[in-house]
């Protein structure tokens, strides 16, 4: 099998102009593509007139692809509804965080538990999976398109009562103790009297906002099974699948692994932004590994651009060579394609000035098509990675749940306690050894890793405490530290000193206090014979059965101990009471022996280069990208194969800037 390499493709944009659908064709199979993304925004033509179902463009468009050896994945068109559903049925429309219902106008903006609107998506659905059942062209169903805006109506409002009553066991009691609703005198005595959070009503309490977030999700997934009961019904065969996106902070992605049959992703990374490529490269590829760790398994790159987009502050152009680069970055990662927004420029509206394949001037001697058409070469030359696994013995826990309940705590920094950036910290240490890295929830199973990075792991979801005893017990090695271990799941802080839920015996320690810093202000912490700055927060936490590493030198708390390790069982349960720079996280981590497999094995490299493996049964690929500006020099440690030139590399060998080298090493 080869890769999937095509992208959004948007026909119905050019129905009056055969020649350019024509001309399109002829191009993708230049460009060396073979799936398109259809239908996406195409409700409008599949339904102009409410039941005129009429899917023949798209049919025909479909057939003359795959007579040209190009597949579909076939969306289905609940993103953006046609302007009469809206007139008639007014309820289908959103109610945003102020309680005002949006008039009709741009995108993904509806009800997701309008009874009409689930009625409209699944009878179009219905006509799709009839018409295009036996079409031997869909390669799988893209549900909708990007998933996330929530809907505060009165409908929904109800929605989430029903959702807390079953959450709460019928038990409004529990509910205001859970919530602890006796605060502000905010005691409910019928559930009618909950609403969803707005900006005009209630904001102050945590666990209503936390359990929002989860009913957003939930409801979400309720209306995405929505859509794909008559797709699993009348083509059980064709896969299932909605494209997520953005920065970890809205839906729970993880909650979707269930029910989608592959993940896949939409990413725009800032590249060329001052921050610097690597840094960007390590952020993606974090994102890359949430979406692989969903189902872990291969995963779909569904969007990107081959150049700029349009909706940033600056939407700078991808450099010669980074398209490549950053495309074979998700290959590396685990996905199984490289899929663009958009194919062709559209002509008029919003997205006319977002990067394409295809630009305004319609033909293929662009800069942009000419890299597009060197990638799907290079595609079809390593389609030997296809399908085959990313395997790792490291973890980091992301949680959204977690993530949720640390923004909306009021107190420390009270606006980004930036939970996000220190997972980033963490993980990079991996990404920039060549250590494989899982990023999971705390939900999920941590058997199967050697170590595990669990920053400010503030909420403890029942069962973690005992998961992360077990591991460490087993000889798994724990990092975790300050902001860890402060409430259960519906945010009610653990009694009797952090960290709570039995934690404080994991690591051995009790935390007394947290100081947030104001930004200017510093720390120090002595470790391993270096000094490292603390920042943001120090935590006062005092070492009952563990050993400290390092100190606080300064303020009242200096001498107090700033990082420990506790040993419990086979393993070890390190603590690190405060925030610290990259520097700091790379010194400890060296320090502690973290006894990973990496690809520092096979080869030794500078900063600025990632390497990531995939393997089958029978070989390890190893993807060695320099997201440096300038050529760098890597150290091939034994003689591995060049899976493009299929020459055997060994010793020193250069890289050019932006270069991604692809080598391979048969398995003992
Ligand atoms: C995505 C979206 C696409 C397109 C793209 C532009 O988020 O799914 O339809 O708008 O952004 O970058």
């Amino acid at each position: 099998m080869s890769f999937l390499y095509g992208g959004d493709y948007n026909p119905e944009q050019w129905m009056n102009s055969p020649e350019i659908l024509e001309k399109d064709i002829e191009l993708m199979k230049k460009a060396g593509c073979n799936v398109m993304s259809i239908g996406i925004f195409g409700w409008s033509v599949m339904e102009p007139r409410e039941g005129e179902y009429d899917f023949s463009f798209y049919e025909k468009v479909i057939d003359r692809l795959y007579e040209n050896g190009i597949k579909t994945i076939l969306a289905t068109p609940s993103g953006a509804r046609p302007a009469w559903m809206s007139m008639k049925y007014p309820e289908i429309l959103r109610t945003d965080e102020n309680g005002v219902r949006h008039k009709h106008g741009v995108r993904h903006n509806h009800c997701f538990t309008s009874p009409i609107y689930r009625e409209k998506v699944r009878e179009i659905n219905e006509g799709l999976a009839l018409h295009f059942k036996d079409n031997p062209a869909i390669l799988a169903w893209h549900v909708s398109n990007e998933y996330g805006l929530d809907c505060r109506c009165e409908l929904c409002a109800e929605a989430f009562r029903v959702f807390l009553k079953k959450r709460y066991n019928n038990d409004l009691d529990k509910l205001n103790f859970e919530w602890w609703n006796s605060f502000w005198s905010h005691t409910y005595t019928d559930w009618s009297q909950i609403e969803p959070p707005l900006s005009i009503g209630e904001t102050s309490s945590s666990a209503l906002t936390i359990n929002w977030k989860r009913f957003a999700t939930h409801q979400t997934i309720d209306f995405y099974k929505n859509e794909i009961e008559p797709l699993k019904r009348i083509a059980p065969d064709i896969p299932v699948t909605t494209n997520f996106h953005g920065d970890l902070t809205n839906l729970d992605y993880f909650k979707f692994k269930d029910y989608i049959d592959f993940a896949c992703w939409d990413a725009y990374p800032d590249w060329e932004s001052p921050k610097g490529n690597a840094e960007t490269a390590a952020g993606v590829s974090l994102i890359y590994d949430v979406c692989r760790s969903i189902k872990h398994k291969p995963f779909l790159l569904m969007e990107s651009t081959p150049s700029n987009v349009n909706w940033k502050q600056y939407n700078k152009l991808k450099r010669p060579e980074m398209n490549i680069l950053s495309s074979l970055q998700a290959i590396a990662d685990g996905s199984d394609s490289v899929q663009y927004f958009q194919w062709r420029k559209s002509r008029g509206s919003a997205e006319k000035f977002h990067g394409a394949v295809v630009d305004h001037c319609g033909h293929e001697n662009t800069r942009v098509f000419k890299e597009a058409a060197e990638l799907g070469e290079r595609l079809k030359n390593i389609s030997a990675v296809q399908g085959s696994d990313v395997k790792a013995e490291a973890a980091i826990i992301y949680d959204w749940e977690n993530y949720w309940a640390i923004e909306c705590a009021n107190g420390f920094q009270k606006d980004d306690k930036k939970y996000k950036d220190e997972c980033l910290k963490h993980y990079k240490y991996f990404w920039r050894n060549g250590i494989n890295t899982d990023v999971i929830d705390s939900e999920q199973d941590f058997s199967g890793y050697k170590i595990i990075a669990a920053p400010m792991l503030y909420m403890i979801k029942p069962g973690v405490s005992e998961k992360l005893f077990e591991f460490v017990k087993n000889g798994g090695i724990l990092v975790s530290g300050f902001m860890s271990g402060y409430v259960n799941e519906d945010d009610l802080c653990f009694l009797g000193g952090f960290p709570g839920g039995k934690l404080k015996e994991l690591f051995g320690i009790w935390n007394e206090e947290i100081d947030t810093l104001y930004p200017e202000d510093r720390n120090s912490v002595g470790f391993n014979g270096n000094e490292y700055s603390a920042f943001d927060y120090c935590e006062i936490i005092h070492p009952d059965t563990a050993e400290t590493l390092a100190r606080y030198n300064d303020d009242f708390y200096a001498k107090e101990s700033a990082v420990t390790v506790n040993t419990y069982g086979k393993g070890r349960a390190y603590y690190i009471a405060f925030r610290g720079d990259d520097d700091f996280v790379k010194d400890f981590y060296d320090s502690i022996s973290v006894g990973v497999s990496s690809a520092a094995e096979y080869v030794s490299f500078p900063d600025g280069v990632s390497v990531r493996t995939r393997e089958n049964e029978t070989e390890v690929f190893l993807f060695i990208q320099n997201w440096n500006k300038t050529d760098v020099e890597i150290n091939v440690k034994s003689a591995l194969k060049n899976i493009e030139t299929y020459e055997s590399v060994s010793g020193r060998v250069g890289l050019k800037k932006y270069e991604i080298l692809i080598l391979k090493k048969a398995k003992n």
